[in-house]
């Protein structure tokens, strides 16, 4: 690795609003740090861990669900949003954590769930009573389709199906109707044309807002408004089953999110808002984010992490040389100055991108940061996923037993007697959910008691304490990013423009702003390439750049560094990846 920190300005720059400079950084709480022994992560144990947070730079911490569920989705089935799940901890341990990170300069930002609860919030369970129930509107309840013998296959009010396999209703013998539940079965959906269940929702969150949480990633935000009547939807366009086009990107979708806004984010400035919107496009990602239109402060788009699953998730395809790049670029474009979006390569539901976009046995340090470079100093607030920071690799799962996530299991259930089928091995879920690998010990530090779902053998070779004291590690090169998009103004407000280097397995961008350039380049290739054509551009010119950061072996001592840095138009490497400022 090559770092040469003077290049940086001194001190962290300005940035209007605030979240233009800043890092997020995703917990996933049950996988974190487990502090009492029951193999589950839990918020005494993340309340342990802020410091190394705050260490790396991150400002941000999005963690994914704590509040009181049946746990069907690992909490985003949510049957309380007012308390803390007994198994993470309660409400106090969740006050001091926050007060905690905010004496730390972080903040915190929950996990909204709202496009549907749990069957066991009391919402639902009153709705289920019966048709006369007063709450049966604020779910969607509808009779079989004329004809069919209720509960029998063909007889669901539509051919929706699931996100997670199979139909998006299911029937309820007691009152003869069925519900709707575009995930889970345990997850029915709310009907957000009632606008009781709007204000429920929206008191909800001033709730937590006045308890000083900084904001919400608001989860499957684009499938809240339903296309009326629920109709039939046509055929399936993968990676999306059947009916996608009835339920995403509604007819009331922004009028909703301009109401949610107005009602909470609206009156407590400088709060926070994600929208993960798994349908929205280059075409309509402005319509979220646009700041103008006062939805959300910042957009979750799918598409690239989604790439290679067209012809169905769990029957990924090689993708082709460049493909990532092209996608992450067209998305810069679209967004251009006025959007702005979340810039990431993992979560809880991909797999670890390492396994998936890089080359995990072969060239795992060099593929995990010239990944990172390539996506991290793009316009947009980067997340950064836990574990991947250190590089972590995705799960070993070689028997249906391994298996812990509800649409793993829906889908090995609709597979019977094929084992574990190598796309879904690949693209599961679980793969993003193995626990934080810390140090060195049998459970990697992550508990000490035996954790909820195995660890990879990777975790013996890939973890914190080792890369703390390692001053190339994958941890110091992340450290290296997030503190150039402190300091560099270029990556605070700089425009993007993507460079054409002569071959696909090249990613080439510079950002720019007055007085502050950035140029990026990685490969992303096992090939050893030499870039052509555009540094002939006086524009570009070599000489007039400087290294700030490199993947590879320092080829010099620091005496020599100006005349030995390779230069922007020398041949990269496999993976290499560098970062140059003038
Ligand atoms: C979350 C998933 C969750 C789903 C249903 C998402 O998009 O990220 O983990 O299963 O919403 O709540
Ligand atoms: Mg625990």
């Amino acid at each position: 690795m090559i770092l040469h920190s003077d290049l940086l300005p001194t001190g962290r720059g300005d940035a209007d609003p605030w979240w233009m400079n800043a890092v997020l950084y995703q917990i996933y709480p049950r996988s974190f740090q487990d502090s009492d022994g029951d193999g589950v992560g839990d918020l005494q144990g993340i309340v342990r861990r802020l410091e190394y947070l705050a260490q790396l730079g991150v400002d941000i911490v999005w963690i994914s669900p704590i509040y009181r569920s049946p746990q069907a989705d690992n909490g985003y089935d949510i049957s309380d949003y007012r308390d803390i799940d007994p198994l993470f901890g309660d409400l106090e341990t969740f006050d001091a954590l926050v007060a905690r990170a905010h004496e730390l300069g972080m903040r915190i930002v929950m996990d909204l769930v709202v496009n549907h609860t749990s069957v066991e919030h009391p919402w639902f369970v009153e709705s289920a009573t019966g048709p006369d129930s007063a709450r049966r509107d604020w779910y969607y309840w509808r009779d079989p389709r004329p004809g069919a013998v209720p509960g029998t296959p063909g007889a669901e009010p539509s051919n929706w199906e699931s996100f997670f396999g199979g139909s998006a209703w299911e029937y309820d013998p007691a009152s003869g109707q069925y519900y709707l539940h575009l995930f889970a079965r345990e997850q029915p959906d709310l009907n957000w044309e009632n606008p009781e269940v709007r204000d429920a929702v929206y008191d909800m969150m001033n709730w937590w807002l006045d308890r000083g949480v900084d904001g919400f990633r608001v989860d499957a935000i684009d499938v809240i408004s339903k296309r009326p009547g629920l109709p039939d939807g046509g055929p399936a366009r993968a990676p999306f089953g059947v009916g996608h086009e009835c339920f995403a990107d509604g007819p009331r979708l922004h009028d909703f999110l301009q109401e949610m806004h107005e009602r909470t984010f609206a009156r407590h400035p400088g709060s926070f808002t994600v929208g993960e919107a798994s349908n929205a496009s280059p075409e309509s990602a402005l319509l979220f984010c646009d700041p103008d239109r006062r939805e959300c402060t910042l957009l979750i788009p799918c598409e690239p992490v989604s790439l290679g699953q067209k012809t169905g998730k769990f029957s990924p395809r090689t993708l082709a040389a460049g493909e990532l790049a092209d996608v992450m670029s067209t998305w810069q474009e679209a967004l251009g100055e006025r959007g702005w979006n979340a810039l990431y390569l993992e979560n809880h539901d991909q797999p670890r991108a390492v396994s998936r976009f890089g080359d995990p046995h072969g060239a795992w340090y060099e593929s995990a940061t010239a990944l990172a470079t390539a996506y991290f100093l793009q316009r947009g607030t980067p997340f950064i996923y836990q574990g991947q920071e250190i590089g972590m690799l995705g799960g070993h799962f070689t028997r249906p037993s391994d298996f812990r996530d509800v649409e793993s299991l829906n889908y090995l259930s609709a597979h019977p007697g094929e084992g574990v089928p190598a796309g879904l091995a690949a693209i599961s879920r679980d793969n993003g959910r193995t626990p934080m690998q810390w140090d060195s010990s049998p459970a990697a530090g992550f508990t000490s008691g035996t954790p909820w779902i195995d660890l990879p053998p990777s975790a013996s070779s890939i973890h914190v304490e080792r890369q703390l004291a390692d001053a190339s590690s994958v941890l110091a090169f992340y450290r290296a990013l997030i503190d150039a998009r402190h300091r560099v103004p270029a990556l605070t407000s700089g425009s993007f423009r993507r460079v054409d280097a002569g071959d696909p397995g090249l990613f080439v961008y510079v950002r720019s702003s007055e007085g502050s350039e950035v140029l990026v380049m990685t490969n992303l290739s096992g090939r050893a390439i030499t870039p052509r054509g555009v540094f002939f551009d006086e524009d570009l010119s070599p000489s007039r750049w400087a290294l700030y950061l490199g993947n590879m072996a320092s080829p010099i001592d620091s005496s020599e560094a100006e005349a030995g840095d390779p230069l922007p138009s020398s041949t990269m490497a496999p993976w290499e990846a560098r970062v140059y400022l003038r």
